[in-house]
């Protein structure tokens, strides 16, 4: 497996590996089984698979948030090998803004952005849409990885596709859990093992809501998760949304449709989990 930190030594591999497709997950790093199985799916459907490692400073809204946010390199490099990834590219923040943080695409997201994590976290897609965009250019791959526990961001990136005409397939992949429905996160190694126990509240009341979803109307449904997921000491609800998940419109009806999706974050001991399921 090849480790690049420059540009230049990834645009070298790169040209030597023109004729082949490229398969790409781009990460955080702290990486764990969920960005594991991108990887294996990039694997199976590219002739090379690689990962971006890249902590992005500028979809953080808040600087607490961006200096605590897990960093676990030596751990993630020796995954990634056994994992079959071809190159891995670990740039610093000079290499990926050589002149600084601003001044790189901006997209008009309208209604994507104003919802959910775009609502309750200003400027993060704005950010993620700067790297991204940075990233596809510099990495060029055919197929991009992503997965649905960041469905808005999944939305952002197609649009981000849209616009500015990429001919990169961009491929979903479902959401990982653990044993107990918790999905995978990076963010779940800053819980402490008592909130860790307690972030299981997080898949369950999204299951219950499921079925509730058939006898409540919608603000009995939201006031239920308000108050189940506000009760737990520690624990409190972001938001709770049920919306169609081509566009993020609320849904009004009780009637389910395969376009349902639900949606939730919560804020455990300071820590900020999101979570969807669809309502199969
Ligand atoms: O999903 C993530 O880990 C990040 O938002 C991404 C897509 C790697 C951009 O920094």
């Amino acid at each position: 497996m090849e480790v690049f930190t420059l540009k230049s030594q990834y645009n070298d591999w790169r040209s030597k590996t023109a004729d082949k497709t490229i398969g790409f997950v781009p990460t955080m790093g702290a990486l764990h089984n969920g960005h594991i199985q991108l990887v294996k799916a990039s694997c199976l459907n590219n002739d090379l698979t690689v990962v971006s490692i890249f902590v992005n400073p500028t979809q953080f809204n808040q600087q607490g948030d961006l200096t605590n946010y897990p960093r676990t390199l030596e751990k993630d490099l020796l995954l990634l090998e056994d994992s079959g990834c071809d190159a891995v590219i670990v740039p610093s923040v000079e290499e990926i803004y050589p002149s600084g943080l601003e001044n790189f695409i901006n997209i008009d997201l309208g209604y994507l952005d104003t919802v959910m994590e775009g609502a309750h976290r200003p400027g993060h897609f704005k950010g993620v849409i700067m790297v991204v965009d940075l990233l596809f250019k510099l990495v060029k791959p055919h197929k991009a990885y992503f997965g649905e526990k960041d469905y808005q961001q999944l939305l952002v990136i197609k649009k981000l596709k849209e616009t500015q005409n990429y001919s990169i397939q961009i491929v979903s992949c479902p959401i990982f859990r653990e044993k107990d429905g918790l999905a995978y996160s990076s963010r779940n190694l800053l819980l402490s093992k008592e909130n860790r126990a307690k972030a299981k509240i997080v898949p369950n009341v999204l299951l219950h809501s499921i079925e509730m979803f058939k006898k409540l109307t919608i603000e009995d449904l939201k006031k239920w998760v308000e108050v189940t997921v506000n009760s737990v000491s520690g624990v409190s609800l972001d938001y709770f949304e049920v919306v169609n998940q081509n566009n993020l419109k609320p849904i009004s009806s009780h009637l389910i449709g395969e376009e349902t999706r639900f949606f939730i974050a919560v804020k455990i001991g300071g820590i900020r989990l999101i979570d969807n399921m669809i309502a199969e």
